[in-house]
């Protein structure tokens, strides 16, 4: 592990969540449809004439109570019927981009999951048009970098995953690699060899869900058949002490999402969240939010609940940053100055 330029004993826990939201930081692992807030979705389904099977923006955050990944992505993909037009695609990304600035996050990895549109006849080319303005938008007005990724659903099969990749490839610079999301029980990596082939062939970048709530065979899969270059959660790695060894000789990332891991009962509450273990074993784990509308919170509520109540130091803090950009797709010069950045922030808290 490298050693900070600082000395992580001069800035105490106090001045970590002010530390938190000044540093610079890439978020990775963001599923723009979980950015839908649920007054988004009310104004989108009314601006549509979609019908919703709840009563209020109240009643429906009062069903956001989930008991596994399954429950909740069953109102997750409810949530997203109401987008149809560019302009929905654009709100949507929009909303979240400034919510990523105002926690400044300087560059953004966003997933999207265009089967979850094309199924209700949506084209794929309005997805990529709607994401792709909000995009350029927060480059020019935020300085803020963005890649989209593309996921198909594992819940689905191969022949659909290939047909989505089909219909995606007029579009092939609009997005820079491809992502496995959804229902893990029972969908290992094994099931989309051929299409990862494929994309691989095509000089996609490669990362898939595994281990969250699926075995840590799942994560040897994805990097052994897929070829994946990330993996998103990971924490069952934990399970298996010569897959944790491997990964951190590796450094094969894990972005791992703390108050996901907590909505969706990965873990019974955030004291029991094992993300020291990971950064003390010396993987390249990165924090991030996986759909924040639903799980309580952006980029920074996920670092301010993990300094509140797991036992994390400056040091950690440094490394979470450091790390989300040592995971991230940029290109060297951007990484490089995005470190440096990171670096003076820390040396200026440690000199304050
Ligand atoms: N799609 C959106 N969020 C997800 C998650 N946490 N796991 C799998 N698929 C998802
Ligand atoms: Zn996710």
């Amino acid at each position: 592990m490298t050693t900070p330029p600082f000395d992580p004993a001069r800035i105490p826990r106090e001045a970590l969540p002010a530390l938190v939201q000044a540093c610079p930081k890439a978020e990775l692992h963001i599923h723009i449809e979980g950015s839908l807030e649920p007054e988004l979705i009310f104004a989108l389904a009314q601006r549509n004439g979609v019908s919703l099977p709840y009563a209020s923006v109240e009643a429906l955050r009062a069903a956001y109570a989930f008991t596994d990944l399954q429950s909740f992505l069953d109102i997750y993909y409810a949530g997203a019927s109401v987008l149809l037009h560019e302009r929905d695609f654009e709100d949507m990304a929009w909303a979240y981009l400034q919510r990523a600035h105002a926690d400044h996050v300087a560059h953004a990895e966003i997933f999207f999951d265009p089967q979850t549109h094309t199924a209700r006849g949506v084209d794929i080319g309005v997805v990529f048009r709607g994401l792709g303005a909000a995009c350029e938008r927060a480059r020019r007005e935020l300085g803020l970098s963005t890649a989209l990724i593309l996921c198909f659903l594992r819940h689905l099969s191969e022949e659909d995953a290939f047909a989505t990749l089909e219909q995606a490839l007029p579009y092939r610079e609009h997005f820079i690699g491809i992502g496995l999301d959804s229902s893990e029980r029972g969908h290992p990596p094994e099931k989309f060899a051929r299409v990862f082939a494929r994309c691989r062939e095509l000089g996609l970048r490669l990362v898939a869900h595994a281990g969250e709530e699926g075995p840590p065979a799942y994560i040897e899969s994805a990097l052994d058949v897929l070829r994946v270059e990330r993996i998103d959660h990971g924490v069952r790695c934990l399970e298996d002490a010569a897959l944790v060894r491997r990964l951190a000789r590796d450094r094969v990332p894990l972005t791992v999402c703390p108050l996901s891991n907590v909505k969706l009962c990965v873990y019974p509450q955030m004291a029991q969240h094992r993300l020291v273990e990971l950064l003390d074993a010396g993987l390249c784990a990165t924090v991030n939010s996986d759909d924040p509308a639903y799980f309580g919170g952006y980029v920074n509520r996920n670092f301010l609940e993990i300094f509140a109540t797991l036992p994390l130091d400056a040091g950690h803090a440094w490394q979470l940053m450091r790390n989300s950009f040592e995971a991230s797709f940029i290109d060297e010069a951007a990484r490089a100055r995005h470190l440096a950045a990171v670096d003076d922030c820390f040396r200026r808290f440690a000199a304050a």
